[in-house]
């Protein structure tokens, strides 16, 4: 298949931007042992061209061998990089633009997640909630909101609760304080207009946040001392973990729980190449990620640190995943039957089948799906 134009001009932008870097270190491919790859979770397009440049440098360069690494486990295990000290297992909290997750690191490849969001990641919800409040957005909300909060004052007056307060488990829940957030700056537009109380909305914001995740970290943090005692450290990473006051919350309730708490340097917090080549290193030597079959490797759009399906506190995640795939799975058969036979209805049951790891059944109606699109 011959790429397109904008896949060619990709290509060798980031070709030119990968020779810079060689050159910069002054290195050569021939001193290099791997390529470290992004295979997922992420945007197809972005999971893509990296991928191609990185296969294109592997053919190229019979040397080196690729390793393909978990963009949540390059946060998860970035913070070693600078202290050696964290060593496995240990738990971590991973916040950024498009997760939340309670993790425990076992080994490298090996991740119990004790909780995931329900909805929205806490990245995403501070996001909008500083579009909301007109707040200067480069690089994500997240910095605005948290200097605009280093001069303001929690308030009651703005009514917001902390998520899942009722909920004894590790999730963590986004969408409802975000909604609550946007009615509250839509009905009061002044707040948004009004230094002060711009201010004391954002302090009132980011310590809402504060609490919820300290609360769920807590947990987490009690049931490694009854599950995996050897757990010592929490490290934190992700965009989200450069917040000052989420640290210091942090570092609290790691101190409370006996638990010495890691947050690596904010450069190393948001999204960076250092991240995903530190995992590949971590990778390559326990032996594992290494691609065999440079063909057949694909990027993954969605791709969980922990498939094995373990419900660590029953009623989690699990549970509510699980039961959002059947109530979409039971919607699109009932619109097939009724006559709808667009091949992505098909598609998308089949994904739906496999998350319920039915997959006979998904491998037939995939098929359906690729026949109805050759009609
Ligand atoms: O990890 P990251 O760079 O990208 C993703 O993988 O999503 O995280 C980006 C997120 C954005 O939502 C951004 O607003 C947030 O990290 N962020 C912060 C701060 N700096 C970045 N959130 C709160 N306080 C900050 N200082
Ligand atoms: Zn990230």
């Amino acid at each position: 298949m011959v790429p397109s134009l904008a896949a060619q001009a990709h290509s060798a932008r980031i070709g030119s931007v990968i020779n810079s870097v060689i050159n910069t270190a002054a290195l050569d491919f021939k001193d290099l042992s791997a390529i470290a790859v992004t295979k997922g979770p992420g945007l197809a397009g972005c999971l893509a061209v990296g991928l191609q440049a990185a296969k294109d440098i592997v053919r190229l360069h019979k040397n080196l061998s690729l390793v393909a690494v978990n963009h949540m486990e390059g946060h998860a295990l970035v913070p070693r990089l600078d202290n050696p000290s964290i060593s496995f297992p240990f738990l971590t909290l991973l916040i950024s633009g498009g997760h939340t997750q309670l993790v425990v690191c076992k080994q490298v490849g090996d991740y119990a997640m004790l909780g995931d969001s329900l909805d929205d990641a806490v990245g995403e919800c501070i996001d909008k909630v500083a579009r909301a409040l007109n707040l200067p957005f480069r690089g994500g909300g997240g910095r605005a909101i948290e200097s605009f909060a280093a001069i303001g004052v929690v308030s009651d007056e703005f009514e917001l609760q902390v998520p899942l307060k009722h909920t004894k488990n590790c999730d963590f829940s986004f969408s409802g304080l975000k909604s609550a957030c946007l009615n509250l700056l839509a009905k009061h537009p002044d707040i948004t207009t009004n230094d002060t109380k711009k201010a004391n909305f954002a302090a009132t914001f980011q310590h809402t946040i504060t609490l919820h995740l300290s609360d769920r970290v807590r947990r987490g943090a009690r049931w490694c001392r009854l599950n995996i005692p050897q757990v010592k450290h929490l490290v934190l990473s992700g965009g989200v973990a450069c917040n000052k006051a989420i640290r210091a919350a942090l570092d609290n309730v790691a101190a409370s729980e006996g638990l010495l708490l890691c947050a690596p340097p904010p450069a190393l917090c948001t999204d960076n190449g250092v991240m995903i080549a530190w995992a590949g290193i971590e990778n390559l030597l326990a032996q594992k990620g290494l691609v065999t079959d440079l063909d057949s490797l694909r990027f993954v759009p969605r791709w969980p640190l922990d498939s094995s399906g373990t419900d660590y506190f029953p009623g989690t995640h699990m549970l509510h995943n699980k039961t959002k795939w059947e109530k979409s799975a039971a919607q699109t058969k009932a619109a097939i039957a009724e006559g709808d036979k667009r091949p992505h209805l098909f598609f998308s049951l089949a994904r739906d089948l496999s998350r319920l790891q039915n997959y006979s059944e998904a491998l037939n109606i995939c098929n359906e799906g690729l026949s109805v699109r050759e009609i």
